[in-house]
């Protein structure tokens, strides 16, 4: 084990997990905290929140609280915090997201393009669409700090994970290192460019969290976010390359740069909408390149109980259940 996975695993042990976090905010949905985080940051610090308030809230900490939680010299010496007098801070977040520990930019970070990406409503969506049961080889293209990955590492025994920004592809290690989750590699790369050659005709799973492809060329708009009018396009001629005989391709992406890409695939695709009328749409889109020509489209109205698709909405499109889009 190295030094970073044991320190992984004393921050889980000493409180940095979805229970506690759920105990201290209310929830362990880590896209839910950015509003809930102000607040938060006003509450006195006890020794159960003390790894909370540091990693997760991003407040100056004394490290005298933190001696107390766990070793301080190894988060020193592994450059997880910066000390300033008598206080402590991270110098990014991390997050606990499952058996995981996600590192991506701390929330008060100022704007750039390399910005890496707090957790979204988006990235849930893509993670939960994915198919359940193990497989051999996942491609997760524009994995910023490797969200599904790391949420769901189960799902392939190998999982290769892109990024065009070459701080989340740090930060997805630093995040991979920090679970012990050994078979996930990160490559900076625009799309699949970098994923070694023998992946082509392999993945069993290719997925992506796309940005949004806008009408703008802003040379500062943040990476993360959005995108050239033709990635969608990009990314399905990749994914096909990449993908299995009897592999699947999972998109989340925005439904309107989706749409036109989608109606001209071979085979079956399923898209489900899950905004509400008015607002511009956004969706996961299944495409099953082997599978027969299909094409289904439906949504599906998110709710307090059920607020992210899963892959059970696919099976219910295709079943005819949904209402049509
Ligand atoms: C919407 S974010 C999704 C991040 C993460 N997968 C998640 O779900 O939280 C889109 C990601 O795509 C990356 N990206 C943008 N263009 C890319 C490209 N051409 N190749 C690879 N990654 C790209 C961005 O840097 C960003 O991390």
């Amino acid at each position: 084990m190295s030094l970073v996975q044991v320190l992984g695993a004393r921050l889980r042990y000493a409180g940095l997990h979805p229970r506690a976090l759920a105990a201290w905010a209310g929830t362990d949905r880590l896209s839910a905290l950015p509003a809930l985080l102000p607040a938060l940051l006003e509450r006195d610090l006890t020794p159960a929140s003390t790894l909370l308030a540091l990693f997760v809230a991003g407040r100056e900490v004394p490290l005298d609280r933190l001696r107390l939680a766990v070793d301080l010299d190894a988060l020193n010496r592994l450059d997880l915090i910066d000390i300033a007098g008598t206080s402590a801070r991270a110098r990014s977040a991390v997050l606990p997201i499952g058996q995981a520990l996600l590192a991506c930019d701390r929330l008060d970070t100022a704007p750039s393009p390399d910005l890496v990406c707090w957790p979204d409503d988006s990235s849930y969506h893509l993670a939960l669409a994915l198919p359940p049961g193990r497989k051999q080889r996942w491609l997760d293209l524009g994995s910023g700090s490797a969200f599904a990955p790391l949420m769901r590492p189960e799902l392939t025994t190998e999982i290769a994970a892109t990024d065009v920004n070459a701080r989340a592809v740090e930060l997805a290690r630093h995040g991979a290192e920090l679970s012990s989750v050994a078979h996930l590699t990160s490559y900076v790369s625009d799309l699949a460019d970098e994923v070694p050659a023998d992946w082509r005709g392999t993945c069993s799973i290719v997925s992506c969290n796309a940005p949004i492809p806008e009408r703008d060329d802003d040379p500062y708009r943040p990476r993360w976010r959005s995108t050239d009018l033709g990635f969608i396009e990009r990314l399905f001629a990749q994914a096909a390359s990449c993908v299995a005989p009897n592999g699947i391709v999972v998109v989340h992406g925005a439904h309107d740069a989706l749409a036109p890409v989608i109606a001209d695939l071979p085979g079956e695709r399923t898209v489900v909408v899950y905004t509400p009328p008015g607002a511009r749409g956004f969706a996961v889109a299944w495409w099953v390149p082997g599978a027969e020509p299909r094409h289904v489209e439906a949504k599906r109205t998110l709710t307090e109980a059920r607020p992210h698709l899963t892959h059970d909405d696919r099976i219910a499109a295709l079943a005819g259940t949904l209402p049509a889009a």
